[in-house]
């Protein structure tokens, strides 16, 4: 919440067929993490990477890793992908138990900070913010989704920066201030929109891995984002 920017590129758009090449070239090129989109074809409609190739990231750098789980049943599989050293690990809300989301919630906190990382929760664009309020406190970093969870490329959702101003005044409200990270269609046209609200994590996938240069993508991101921080 209005800390310092972070850049943490999705590789889901990078070339696969290179991809320590790509972690490299986007590190050197001034990414602060790495953003592994893990789908299960179940939760959101494709499927992507999982656990092997996230254990070899793992061995190929010490930068943070960022793993953004969109799958069902984050419960089950936490502790493999855990095994991997990840940094941060997020989940969506909208895949714990109907009923039993702050039990879960608590439960995957404890899994996470045991292993020595930071916990995430992920809201899809339907998701009213609110149903965060009642674990505001526990996580670490509060994930906006600025498009629909499944692919990379689209377009920005408007009304994603409404939303960062609400979970930004709960966590006012409730005197906690974890990351703020928004993830889907940004760019240095819509990351100042987010960040002038308090967003400070921005995952970019087309954004950088599509540009010519990825230091001058990740600079103007950078950039924009850092001025409408200032501004507000
Ligand atoms: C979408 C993924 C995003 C996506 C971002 O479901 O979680 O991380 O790859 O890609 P862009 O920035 O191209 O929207
Ligand atoms: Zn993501």
């Amino acid at each position: 919440m209005f800390g310092k920017i972070c850049i943490s590129p999705s590789i889901l758009s990078a070339d696969f067929l290179h991809l320590e090449d790509e972690i490299r070239a986007i590190l050197e090129a001034g990414a602060d993490w790495v953003h592994y989109d893990v789908m299960d074809g179940h939760f959101v409609p494709n499927i992507t990477v999982g656990i092997p190739i996230l254990k070899q990231l793992r061995r190929a750098t010490t930068a943070p890793l960022d793993v953004h789980l969109m799958i069902s049943n984050p419960l089950e599989q936490l502790p493999w992908f855990l095994s991997c050293e990840p940094d941060y690990v997020t989940v969506h809300w909208e895949t714990l138990g109907e009923g039993r989301q702050e039990e879960e919630a608590q439960q995957i906190v404890d899994l996470i900070h045991a292993a020595g990382a930071k916990a995430g929760v992920s809201l899809k664009p339907d998701t009213p913010t609110g149903v965060l309020d009642s674990t505001l406190g526990l996580w670490d970093m509060i994930l906006v989704m600025s498009v629909f969870p499944g692919f990379s490329g689209q377009s920005y959702i408007p009304e994603s920066a409404e939303r960062v101003r609400s979970v930004v005044a709960s966590c006012i409200e409730q005197q906690c201030s974890p990351l703020i990270q928004v993830d889907g269609g940004i760019d240095a046209q819509t990351a100042p929109l987010v960040s002038a609200f308090g967003a400070d994590v921005l995952v970019a996938g087309n954004a950088v891995f599509k540009a010519d240069s990825y230091k001058d993508a990740i600079e103007a991101i950078r950039s924009c984002a850092t001025q409408a921080q200032a501004q507000n």
